[in-house]
């Protein structure tokens, strides 16, 4: 049993540390990628408040493949350069998007979700995948979560 306990009403950066810390216990020593992706897409939303989806898209034959993740079913292939997972893929860059009915090309998966922010993984310098966080809440994320999922991220990489 895994008894993570996080309390969401902590400053972001210390949210973000322990996070961090979790998801480094979590993946030690298991080397199934879907399994790891599965137990981090479950870390990530019981430690961040006010989501409606938190999950993976693997880059799979140069487009990106839905992975592990919670929330409502969603759109299972996104190719490079569309919607805000897309952009985040092919740029390598993070997307932080306050409204996502004002990013042009957004991908309505659910229709709950209000802002979005999505972390490539990088491996070896290259693009294998992208965290991807949904909020009902309009300007839910900024840029402590920007830099919290971004070091989430380089603890996974090679893990998925
Ligand atoms: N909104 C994303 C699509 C994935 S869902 O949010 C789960 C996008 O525009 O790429």
């Amino acid at each position: 049993m895994y008894a993570f306990e996080p309390d969401p009403n902590q400053p972001k950066p210390e949210l973000y540390r322990e996070l961090a810390e979790a998801a480094q216990a979590l993946v030690h020593g298991e080397p199934d990628p879907v399994a790891n992706m599965a137990n981090l897409s479950a870390l990530i939303w019981q430690f961040l408040p006010q989501l409606n989806w938190a999950g993976f898209y693997r880059m799979v034959d140069g487009g990106l493949v839905l992975g592990p993740f919670q929330g409502k079913a969603a759109c299972i292939r996104i190719p490079l350069g569309q919607g805000v997972c897309g952009t985040a893929a092919v740029s390598g860059e993070t997307q932080l998007v306050p409204d996502v009915h004002a990013f042009p090309g957004h991908i309505a998966c659910d229709a709950a979700s209000a802002s979005e922010l999505v972390v490539p993984v990088k491996r070896d310098g290259k693009v294998i995948a992208v965290i991807d966080l949904d909020s009902p809440k309009l300007d839910r994320f900024d840029a402590e979560d920007a830099a919290g999922i971004e070091a989430l991220a380089q603890v996974i990489a090679a893990a998925i």
